[in-house]
């Protein structure tokens, strides 16, 4: 938050149930400070079925927009009046703008960050030389899906406990998804230029994935969109086979450049380090 905040201060937040743990507040009020902007940034927790009530109720401007989480992200495609094109691939939307004319418009922003985690810290990587494969089919793997089509990706695999969600995603996506199940693990990283992590295995201490990233090509970047813990089971296995890594905040703070952007109409400032804030609310250190 602005250390003067006025009258005449813009307001944006983060809605999610829960939110408590949403790192967005922290990221945006650190690059509002740094910026010396008049804003704040502010976290909405409404229950479950008290979400359009409160988009509703910021129709016309009285906050200039929201990040949205889990569970809402499709809800907000769903109640904006002009949606994104990748909001409408990803079928769910991350941002919403408040028009003063009323109107809501809708984005997505998590793809944008995908590829800025990969040019970051896989420096030279080409989304669109290779197949890359996704492991998952929920919302998140959707719309990593549709951002590396965007970019011209070749071929996407996706790779599925269940095969039939893969299929849903290919059947709305296009013929440039090929679906496949868990355990064609093996052909589907012959010849990948990436593989994402999309799935929430481990998330809830059960174990996480076992797949065969040896038979990925050795130049092949491996990704996890978890970051707590920064390197997870996933990213080390990686590593021990000798593959370049990214991570998932580096997503995180990728996704939540254009969002401060579209709020406030200015760049985030260069020299605010929020993965070092951020790492440190985690309680993370940098992967070692
Ligand atoms: P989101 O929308 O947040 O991406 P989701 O819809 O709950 O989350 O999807 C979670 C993904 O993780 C699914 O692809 C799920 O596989 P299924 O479709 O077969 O359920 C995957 N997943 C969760 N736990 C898993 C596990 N232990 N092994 C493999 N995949 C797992």
């Amino acid at each position: 938050m602005s250390q003067s905040l006025t009258g005449a201060g813009k307001v944006a937040g983060v809605v999610g149930a829960p939110v408590r743990h949403s790192l967005s507040p922290l990221i945006h009020n650190a690059w509002i400070a740094g910026a010396g902007l008049d804003a704040a940034y502010v976290p909405f927790s409404p229950p479950a079925t008290g979400f359009k009530a409160l988009v509703e109720g910021f129709r016309g401007g009285a906050v200039c927009g929201l990040n949205v989480t889990l569970p809402f992200k499709e809800e907000a495609l769903a109640l904006a009046d002009a949606p994104s094109a990748a909001a409408q691939a990803a079928g769910a939307a991350n941002l919403l703008l408040f028009r003063e004319d009323g109107r809501i418009l809708a984005d997505n922003t998590d793809g944008t960050g995908l590829l800025a985690a990969f040019a970051q810290q896989a420096p030279g990587f080409d989304p669109a030389a290779a197949p890359v494969v996704i492991l998952g089919a929920g919302g998140a793997a959707r719309g990593a899906a549709a951002a590396f089509l965007a970019a011209g990706v070749g071929e996407v695999r996706i790779l599925n406990r269940t095969l039939a969600r893969a299929e849903a995603i290919a059947v709305s996506l296009g013929d440039r998804v090929s679906p496949l199940a868990l355990h064609q693990a093996e052909q589907a990283f012959t010849g990948a230029g990436a593989v994402i992590n999309a799935t929430s295995a481990g998330l809830s201490g059960d174990g996480g994935l076992d797949v065969p990233l040896a038979a990925t090509p050795a130049d092949c970047v491996v990704m996890d969109m978890v970051y707590k813990p920064l390197r997870t089971p996933f990213l080390a296995q990686a590593e021990t086979e000798g593959r370049r890594t990214v991570d998932g905040l580096a997503m995180l703070i990728g996704q939540a450049v254009p969002s401060f952007t579209a709020f406030f109409g200015v760049s985030p400032p260069s020299g605010v380090d929020v993965r070092a804030l951020a790492l440190k609310t985690l309680g993370l250190s940098e992967r070692i």
